[in-house]
């Protein structure tokens, strides 16, 4: 292999098979830089030692196929080249043969500079050329290997479920699959095996895993594609901290094959203080948390500032950002997204200025809250952005209109606390470059912030159909002592869910599961369902759940967003080899099409066009 060419071998006959990835003719010798999966090669055609070779070498362009027999050569002390494997030796060539030639392609594996996505997605088999697409897939294999090979040295059976099942609303929305035999019926692409992998339990496979595609037509985001690849097990008889103990195990696996030694036994956190830390249920603790400084204003600062005093004030603490100047305080703005009711003050100097006191306090307090931080604990405040979020005085604090307004966290505060989560993340983004938190120190236990976030809410409130949906999904079971107010008071139901939280993206969700057919139909009840309903959608299960239904829970973890963080990638594009663009297009298959009118008649579908 070209990589794997050593000054050991000189003297050796070899063969090297691969692309020229650059060519540089010096007249009387040509020098080709032959690529491989394992590296790049220097060979080199001279004509003092075959004209005829020489001469074919001419053609040579870039991305033609070759196979080069030579002897391999130690380079003369002034042309080694240290900055590769290979650097000390070149294969100099005594037969070539041009394998296939190559249009110039649109772009080169060799360029430094990226060409733009629309045409590596196009050109996807140059672009998986490069190397660092060849570094992300080699990782993704080694990853889902260790992951593999781990789960199943703890007994865990790697099992196939189907890929054309039924439609069964999860929350996002199905792929469907028209059935030609069964003319208007539909098979749905599974969202997750969830159901599967539950009856997987009830049929005595008291351990399943399974790395396995799944399918949902969502918006799309950087993080999200509509295929994707989740790690998903199933166990019986766990509490959740086997389930969590299991996923610890295989993630420090993964990050070994990697080359990262993590730290297990990741902290654990409560929805509801995640959401007063943190605004937001998937926490970066790299970053710090929010701080609630209303006890550093008076009562009169309050009213003079507009500030709704029954609502949390909100600090957003950006260490090592410095003097921002007018300008780039005005850039704030535009980064706050309002959940209700939120006002942002991006202007700290000005509260500095006019309440000194109030300042100096919320200074002291902010820099106090430092609990999960690590190495920004001794960070000088006066470098630190504070930015404030407030509820405005006008806004009510809607203390018991809304359905959920007994829980811990209420939605009027929800709304503050949602706000200023979102904006910490955004400035800490937009700042990034400045503070270097985000930059890899090579400790795992800095670069890599996992966390548990458990005792999620069992219901949320949605509000255009003015119901309760589940949280996570209608099979996660509640928490035994909050069954009695599944009916008279869902908001403080919590269930027995958790999510894997690494560096502010959610790695994975699951949950302890309902296994007494009389629960999950309470629960389908209390989500609205009618007998009717529930037995139409899900009667197969809920009859399943009758024939002695172990407990049992389980997980699913994202393969392409572990791969994405261990690749340093911003997008799962990056790790997935041939990916979907934003508009859910495949631009080198083309796909998705139209179809031939015989294949739509054939399948008993009629094509409607949308005004
Ligand atoms: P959930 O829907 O939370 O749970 O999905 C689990 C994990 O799968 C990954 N993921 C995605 N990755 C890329 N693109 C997407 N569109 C996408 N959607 C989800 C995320 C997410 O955390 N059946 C349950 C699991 C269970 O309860 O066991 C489920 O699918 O990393």
């Amino acid at each position: 292999m070209c990589g794997a060419l050593r000054l050991a071998d000189a003297g050796k006959k070899a063969v090297l098979m691969g692309w020229v990835n650059r060519r540089r003719d010096l007249g009387q010798i040509i020098f080709v830089d032959l690529r491989d999966r394992t590296g790049v090669a220097q060979v080199v055609f001279s004509a003092e030692l075959s004209a005829t070779v020489h001469e074919k070498a001419e053609q040579l362009r870039n991305e033609f196929v070759i196979a080069a027999l030579g002897t391999v050569k130690k380079r003369d002390a002034d042309t080694i080249n240290p900055n590769i494997p290979t650097g000390e030796v070149e294969l100099v060539v005594d037969e070539l043969r041009i394998l296939n030639v190559s249009k110039q392609p649109p772009f080169l594996p060799s360029d430094t500079m990226l060409a733009n996505e629309e045409m590596r997605l196009k050109y996807r088999y140059i672009d998986l050329r490069r190397d660092a697409m060849q570094f992300n897939i080699a990782l993704r294999h080694k990853v889902a290997i260790a992951i593999r090979d781990y789960l199943s040295s703890q007994g865990f059976f790697e099992i196939e479920t189907p890929f054309m099942t039924r439609s069964t609303p999860e929350g996002a929305r199905d792929y469907l699959v028209p059935s030609r035999v069964q003319p208007g019926s539909f098979y749905a692409l599974p969202q997750s095996p969830q159901l599967f992998k539950q009856i997987l339990m009830i049929s005595g496979f008291d351990k399943y895993f399974q790395i396995v595609r799944c399918f949902r037509d969502e918006d799309l985001r950087a993080d999200r594609q509509p295929e994707f690849t989740q790690i998903d097990l199933e166990m019986s008889y766990p509490q959740p901290e086997r389930v969590w103990e299991t996923v610890e195990g295989f993630l420090a696996a993964a990050f070994k094959a990697a080359g990262h030694e993590i730290k297990i036994n990741f902290p654990r956190m409560d929805y509801d203080d995640a959401m007063r830390q943190y605004g937001i249920d998937k926490p970066d603790l790299r970053l710090p948390a929010l701080t609630d400084v209303r006890d550093c204003f008076t009562s009169e600062e309050l009213q003079t500032l507009a500030i709704n005093q029954d609502l949390p004030v909100l600090a957003i603490r950006t260490p090592k950002v410095g003097e921002l100047s007018r300008k780039e305080r005005d850039d704030i703005k535009p980064l706050f997204v309002s959940k209700g009711g939120a006002r942002v003050f991006e202007d700290f100097k000005r509260i500095e200025n006019k309440h000194p006191e109030a300042a100096a306090k919320i200074r002291e307090k902010v820099r106090a809250n430092a609990t999960f931080e690590i190495h920004q604990k001794t960070a000088g405040d006066q470098d630190d952005l504070i930015v404030l979020v407030v509820g405005s005085a006008q806004s009510s604090a809607d203390k018991d209109a809304h359905p959920a307004s007994k829980r811990k966290v209420t939605p009027a505060e929800m709304a503050i606390y949602a706000s200023a989560g979102l904006l910490r993340v955004a400035l800490a983004q937009k700042y990034a470059d400045r503070h270097g938190i985000f930059k890899k120190t090579g400790n795992p236990a800095q670069d890599y912030r996992f966390l548990w976030v458990t005792n999620f809410p069992m219901f949320e409130y949605d509000e255009a159909d003015k119901r309760w949906m589940a949280a996570h999904h209608p099979f996660t079971s509640p928490h035994e002592e909050d069954m009695d107010k599944l009916e008279t008071d869902p908001a403080m139901v919590r269930a027995l869910a958790y999510d894997v939280v690494l560096n502010g993206t959610e790695l994975g969700s699951g949950s302890i599961r309902i296994h007494r057919q009389d629960i999950q139909s309470r629960i389908f009840h209390a989500l609205g369902m009618t007998d009717e309903e529930s037995k139409s959608r899900f009667g197969f299960f809920l009859e399943a759940l009758e024939y002695g239904t172990p407990p049992h829970g389980g997980i699913a973890l994202g393969l392409d967003r572990i791969v994405m963080i261990l690749a340093g990638a911003e997008s799962l594009r990056e790790v997935i080899p041939f990916p979907k663009t934003a508009a859910a297009k495949d631009l080198m298959m083309e796909a998705p099409t139209p179809v031939a009118d015989a294949q739509l008649r054939d399948l008993g579908i009629g094509i409607v066009t949308k005004k």
